[in-house]
């Protein structure tokens, strides 16, 4: 059956039992980055959930954090002919010729989480992200409200060099902390995203900054980075949270129960569900032709160690993670 024939067969369906269940048969491709990080195992689960409480066959790609990998998914998704397109991309660049096909083929692509670098927005029918620089900046500006004036030398962990949040998260921080010259942001290194590269640069900055004692804050551009942070601080004698700061941003389980532990300071959160926006907006577009706004921006909300960690990481439970 044709992809057109599909769509009215379910509007007649739906007319008939009387339910705007317009998502119910559309097929999925999800281009996704790979499992880098707790947040994306959780937006993972999070789409998939969705996608079955809408009656969405979702089709799946791991592309490993490698951008070859989801240009390939793209192609495949368009040579099967697939009602829709979520993509998070791993990087900002290079997507205008995949997309272009995409475009063509007449199906529609949804951003998720980050965004891209293009001159054509028609490439995509809308992104649901978060505002990235804004979230650079609260975590910027909670460290200077507690730094006060206190000389403070930051080391940053950069999120997957060339991705979206890796860019305007940075740019944020720094818009916070310009023009305070107690702060100094003294090394910036990417850790990939993950806990394993987060821990092993970390490491190389306390070995480069008198072993931990010259650092006053660590900065890293998602939780797990923080988390690799926080045990290679305890590893050099130091104590997470107090000798030097830890904030992040994504606002996972781990690292309230790190915030718990008085190891870690502050993060903002990111929601997981990037999926529910997205098929809410795919169904109003096939419905109807209903265009989605070109950003459906999803909130940064900061979170301390003043606002019972526990409790917020019990309430994070179903949803992803
Ligand atoms: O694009 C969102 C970022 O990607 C999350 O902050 C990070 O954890 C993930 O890898």
């Amino acid at each position: 059956m044709t992809t057109l024939r599909k769509i009215a067969a379910g509007l007649a369906l739906a007319t008939l039992l009387g339910t705007p269940a317009m998502a119910a048969g559309m097929v999925v491709g999800f281009a996704q980055v790979g499992s880098e990080s707790g947040w994306r195992a959780a937006e993972t689960a999070v789409t998939r959930q969705e996608a079955e409480k809408r009656g969405v066959d979702l089709k799946f790609a791991d592309a490993q954090q490698k951008q070859e990998n989801q240009i390939k998914a793209i192609r495949s998704f368009v040579a099967q002919g697939v009602d829709a397109i979520l993509l998070a991309p791993v990087v900002a660049t290079g997507w205008d010729d995949v997309l272009e096909e995409a475009k063509e083929a007449k199906i529609p692509v949804v951003l998720l989480d980050r965004n891209i670098e293009t001159k054509d927005d028609s490439l995509y029918l809308t992104a649901v992200t978060s505002d990235q620089v804004h979230e650079g900046k609260v975590a910027g500006e909670y460290l200077v409200e507690q730094v006060g004036s206190k000389d403070c030398k930051v080391v940053e962990l950069q999120g997957t060099t060339g991705s979206s949040p890796a860019i305007a998260r940075k740019k944020g921080f720094e818009e916070a902390i310009a023009g305070k010259t107690n702060i100094s942001l003294t090394r910036s290194q990417t850790g990939d995203f993950t806990r394993t590269k987060g821990k092993e640069v970390m490491e190389s900055f306390i070995k480069a900054e008198n072993g931990g004692k010259d650092i006053c804050a660590v900065y890293a551009h998602n939780d797990d980075m923080a988390v690799g942070a926080i045990q290679a601080i305890k590893e050099a004698g130091l104590k997470p949270g107090t000798d030097i700061m830890v904030v992040s941003i994504d606002a996972v389980p781990d690292i309230f129960a790190a915030m718990a532990a008085g190891e870690a300071n502050a993060t903002v959160e990111l929601t997981p569900n990037m999926a529910g926006p997205a098929f809410d907006a795919l169904e109003a577009f096939k419905k109807d032709g209903t265009m989605p706004p070109k950003w459906i921006q999803t909130e940064s909300k900061l979170y301390t160690q003043a606002d019972d960690p526990k409790a917020v990481m019990e309430s994070k439970k179903g949803l992803g993670y």
